[in-house]
């Protein structure tokens, strides 16, 4: 395959922006270009430099005017819960047991598992998202079709089998062994396996036993290099019942820090009604703590408080949390997020949520050197932004005078109409809207 020269308007973080002028933290190319070769990123740079290194054989594609960037990564989402999305009425608990855990039944058939496994990835290619942390159902099929969906596109992807063996229906559990012995094998089959990594993923407190969470604790101790994912402190009527089940812990957070589950590969879901011991607990673990803003607002469940984790030094992400997310978009997320943090008197800024999007979420995930910034030797996962694809946003941009501007016009009114197009490894995946103007 010949490399790929893509021109367009780069935008690339190299740290977390201090504020809306700090142009330190981020590489802009007005007019600019990355190079691709094998899969990887060969160049960054000014079109004209790029250009005129690039071999005779590359393939020029102009993407001009629009915004080129690093793929949008999602650090927790349940991939079952595809078309579980808009059901209504309910918070938290309500919501699990009349419809997710209806829902999540249907993954016992490696056929459904592997349709829906699909189209969600089909999905978060629509909107940019090229790295995703997913929940799969409590059935090894559900996690054998969300790898082999992965794999046909050679996305970068991170999941797990769910594991619980209470307060769900008889059909949707496991039991400590074969919890054990499902995630093992499972592991083995896919962890490593092209670009595939398995998260150890104990659904929360509620729906493990005690006897499942020292299950989990093993396999963490065995599994050293998988991540670990779970729920905490989403909903205050969920917290009463995990912390009643567990009535030795001296809070949520010390349960699953009583089981050695909170390390630097650790992602914990909402995180929304922690102490600031809690917080503490997390950060001196280096666990990170998942902001999901569509969801947090769709089952009533709170405000992610994250001036507190900055004050605390916790580590934090974002995600949108389909199904209890409204939106696969990242861009939808944090509109969300923006406002949540302005509901509580905290600022985001257009430069802060790109990069959170970006290398904070593959800084969140210790993949940095892989994914989330264009730099030379990272994964060719790039997407491209047209900030003027809808025609309110085209009126908007008429008077749009920087580029944090156009960022956060992107943020507020952009959604998966604002991708020209998306790369995985290099490879165009979206439609060839780029014009390809000649094979050099
Ligand atoms: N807590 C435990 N399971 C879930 C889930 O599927 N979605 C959300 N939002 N919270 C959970
Ligand atoms: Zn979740």
């Amino acid at each position: 395959m010949n490399d790929l020269l893509i021109r367009g308007r780069v935008l690339t973080f190299v740290r977390e922006p201090q504020g809306m002028e700090d142009s330190e933290s981020y590489r802009f190319y007005e007019d600019g270009a990355v190079l691709v070769g094998g899969g990887k990123i060969t160049a960054v740079g000014p079109y004209g430099d790029l250009a005129a290194a690039a071999g005779e054989r590359v393939q020029l594609i102009d993407h001009r005017p629009h915004l080129v960037l690093s793929g949008l990564i999602d650090t927790h989402l349940h991939f079952p819960q595809t078309q579980a999305i808009a059901s209504y009425g309910a918070q938290l608990l309500e919501w699990l047991n009349t419809y997710v855990f209806v829902e999540e039944q249907k993954f016992r058939e490696g056929k459904h598992a592997a349709f829906i496994a699909g189209r969600f990835m089909d999905e978060l290619l629509s909107n940019g998202t090229t790295t995703a942390v997913a929940y799969c159902s409590v059935h090894p099929e559900s996690v054998d079709a969300f790898f082999t969906a992965a794999e046909e596109r050679n996305m970068l992807m991170i999941g797990g089998k769910v594991m619980m063996d209470r307060n769900a229906p008889e059909a949707l559990r496991d039991t400590p062994q074969t919890g054990y012995d499902e995630t093992k094998r499972l592991i083995g089959k896919w962890h490593g396996r092209g670009r595939a990594h398995y998260a150890i993923s104990p659904r929360f407190a509620i729906t493990s036993t005690p006897e499942q969470m020292e299950i989990a604790r093993a396999l963490v101790a065995e599994h050293p290099a998988c991540y670990v994912q779970t729920h905490l402190s989403e909903n205050r009527d969920e917290i009463a019942f995990a912390t009643s089940l567990y009535p030795e812990a001296r809070d949520y957070t010390d349960i699953y820090a009583r089981y050695d589950l909170l390390g630097r590969k650790t992602l914990l879901g909402h995180c929304i009604y922690l102490s600031d011991r809690e917080i503490s607990v997390l950060a001196e673990a280096g666990a990170v703590g998942v902001f999901c803003p569509t969801s947090n607002l769709f089952l009533g469940s709170g405000l992610f408080d994250r001036d507190r984790f900055d004050r605390l030094g916790g580590r934090y992400a974002v995600a949108t949390d389909v199904g209890a997310g409204t939106s696969f978009s990242m861009l939808e997320t944090m509109d969300e997020a923006y406002k949540i943090l302005h509901l509580q008197g905290q600022r985001l800024s257009p430069l802060n949520s790109f990069y959170r999007m970006t290398l904070g979420n593959a800084q969140a995930l210790g993949l940095e050197h892989r994914i989330g910034s264009l730099h030379v030797g990272a994964d060719a996962d790039i997407v491209v932004l047209d900030s003027r694809a809808k025609s309110a946003m085209e009126l908007r941009m008429q008077v749009a005078s920087s580029l944090a501007e156009e960022l956060f016009v992107l943020q507020t009114m952009g959604d998966d109409r604002c991708v020209a197009e998306v790369y995985v490894a290099g490879k165009p995946m979206k439609r060839a809207t780029g014009r390809v103007v000649a094979a050099r």
